[in-house]
């Protein structure tokens, strides 16, 4: 029995779906971990600290991935979180849960663009930085597809038990370097690398951590006035107290507006190996990032959490059990009740879709699941016909607007080592094309026997290679090309940009025009020389 509006509301307004966006080692393995502990979905934090025992969270459905120990694929963790007061009381037993969903943004060699298509799939982003190096590169990365989607984005700073910069040096740095202003919710009480508690802003209350052995149980919290904090800690609490005020002073509080507009964003001071500030972390998700809403179909009317079921699929993994040539699909859910065993319509073909074989999926185990409601992320096996971007609906008709690409930086041309192969190949490029493993470019030029993969991260070209032997057997070569960055062109400028050296024109699959150049100064010199050129930085098209 479906559920009723009033009760899919319901469920919709305790769920909060969110990515942790990071670059390689700011913690988010052990955060991820932390919230776990702090949802009492384990009971011991500690099996997957570091690299060695990461394995162990990490779905291992290709041999690639059990090679490398690392995640290929793109999972989710639910878990139910009741906001309590401090981590120490009891939760009150009449509370309903909160559901937390957190879809796993693959990192590390195996950054590609899944890593971006996990973002159209949640309401908000958690930007983890490593207190003393700040904003990196693949947070940046990240960072501009949440912008350019509006994802509302919590800032935190991780490792302050470690030697880092100040409170007010990482705040200047992401206000100046990517124009979001943060908020602070907490100060540390403590510099980086003597991290003693939290300054609440909103309360005026310290809440002081102690550790426990190995950091592997929930730090034990204690809630200090003013008075109490101040003569306990000290120069450290004074400093606290000047610091939040000064970014008072500044309008640096928070604002639920302005923070849902993508302007502002809280920020918590953690230390993830401690579980220090993750209950802080957790009641931030819960109290401002935004439960699931409706979204626009491709004509702009709004699909309603309430209406029929409908749902996005923003991932597809093959080949995780080669006899099978099983494959799975992510749906986002975005409106309706999801039941295990419902047909469902798949609207770029028309045709049912049944979903007997649905799973959540949760790392390593893959449970059935049998209801779900929007916000949630859902695995369907057996998913041969879809790609991402597609839309599953039942009752109206619904078709949301594609995923879009995300900007390539590694490009390699790939041929059939074998002409007698050519057949083969080609329809496993348009099969590996289809279901978003890979950008193809082509051009007259090179021809249609070695078409020029296009990639966020070098990792897709392994995963197109591998493939295409073990699914087409077809052994190919691949020859990196000396391009780094592409620009959206049109017709008018392709003609220019060819008789340029160091510059190639190509038309990619869904008809854009990409220009590749070797290098940003390549770039540059010829936007300098030629600037009627139509030269747009790509971040997400669609
Ligand atoms: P990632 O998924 O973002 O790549 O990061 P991961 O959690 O794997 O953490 C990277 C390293 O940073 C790990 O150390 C981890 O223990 C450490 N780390 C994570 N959070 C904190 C924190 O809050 N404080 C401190 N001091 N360290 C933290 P490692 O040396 O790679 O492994 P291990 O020796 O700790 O097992």
């Amino acid at each position: 029995m479906s559920s009723s509006p009033d009760t899919i509301a319901r469920e919709v307004r305790r769920r909060r779906t969110f990515a942790i966006i990071s670059h390689p080692d700011a913690g988010k393995s052990t955060m991820t971990e932390a919230l776990a502990l702090h949802a009492r979905m384990i009971s011991e934090a500690g099996a997957v600290h570091g690299k060695a025992g990461r394995k162990a969270t990490v779905s291992d459905w290709m041999e690639m991935e059990k090679a490398r120990g690392i995640s290929v694929s793109s999972t989710a963790l639910q878990f139910n979180y009741t906001p309590t007061g401090l981590a120490n009381d009891d939760p009150d037993p009449s509370a309903l849960p909160n559901v937390i969903n957190l879809v796993d943004t693959p990192g590390h060699a195996d950054f590609s663009e899944d890593t971006y298509r996990v973002l159209t799939a949640v309401d908000a982003a958690v930007m983890l930085i490593d207190a003393a190096k700040g904003l990196e590169p693949q947070t940046l990365k990240l960072f501009q597809v949440c912008r350019h989607r509006g994802i509302p984005v919590i800032t935190v700073v991780n490792k302050w038990d470690r030697p880092g910069q100040t409170p007010l040096e990482l705040i200047d740095e992401i206000s100046e370097r990517i124009g979001l202003t943060p908020t602070p919710l907490y100060v540390p009480v403590g510099i980086a690398g003597d991290f003693r508690g939290l300054y609440d802003r909103r309360s005026g209350k310290y809440i002081k951590f102690s550790r426990t052995a190995g950091g592997a149980k929930i730090a034990p919290e204690e809630l200090l006035d003013a008075e109490t904090a101040a003569a306990t800690e000290a120069d450290a609490w004074t400093a606290a107290v000047e610091e939040s005020e000064l970014l008072s002073e500044m309008g640096q509080d928070h604002d639920q507006e302005l923070f849902l507009a993508g302007e502002t964003s809280p920020m918590i001071f953690t230390s993830a190996m401690l579980n220090f500030g993750v209950r802080q972390l957790l009641e931030a998700l819960v109290s401002y990032a935004p439960a699931p809403a409706g979204r626009a179909d491709v004509d702009g009317t709004v699909r309603e959490v309430t209406d029929p079921f409908s749902a996005v699929v923003f991932k597809v993994q093959a080949g995780m059990d080669s006899s099978h040539r099983d494959r799975l699909a992510y749906m986002r859910i975005v409106s309706g009740e999801f039941e295990r065993g419902m047909v469902v319509t798949h609207a770029q073909t028309g045709r049912p879709f049944a979903t007997k074989y649905a799973q959540a999926v949760f790392g390593r185990d893959r449970s059935t699941v049998d209801t779900a409601f929007p916000g949630d992320v859902v695995g369907l096996v057996n998913a041969t016909a879809l790609a991402p971007g597609d839309t599953l609906f039942d009752g109206p008709r619904v078709e949301f607007p594609p995923i879009g690409s995300f900007a390539p930086e590694h490009f390699a041309t790939l041929r059939a080592r074998t002409a007698g192969k050519y057949k083969q190949f080609r329809k496993a490029m348009d099969q590996l094309e289809s279901e978003g493993v890979v950008q193809v470019l082509r051009n007259n030029t090179r021809g249609d026997a070695s078409p020029v993969l296009a990639a966020v991260g070098p990792m897709q070209f392994e995963v197109v290679t591998a493939r295409m032997l073990a699914e087409f057997t077809v052994e190919t070569l691949l020859e990196p090309l000396g391009y780094s960055l592409a620009r959206r062109t049109d017709e008018n400028s392709s003609a220019e940009l060819d008789r340029q050296r160091g510059v190639e024109v190509f038309t990619r699959t869904d008809g854009a025009l990409l220009a590749l150049f070797s290098d940003k100064w390549r770039l540059q010199y010829i936007e300098k020389e030629h600037p009627d050129l139509t030269l747009e930085p790509l971040v997400a098209a669609g």
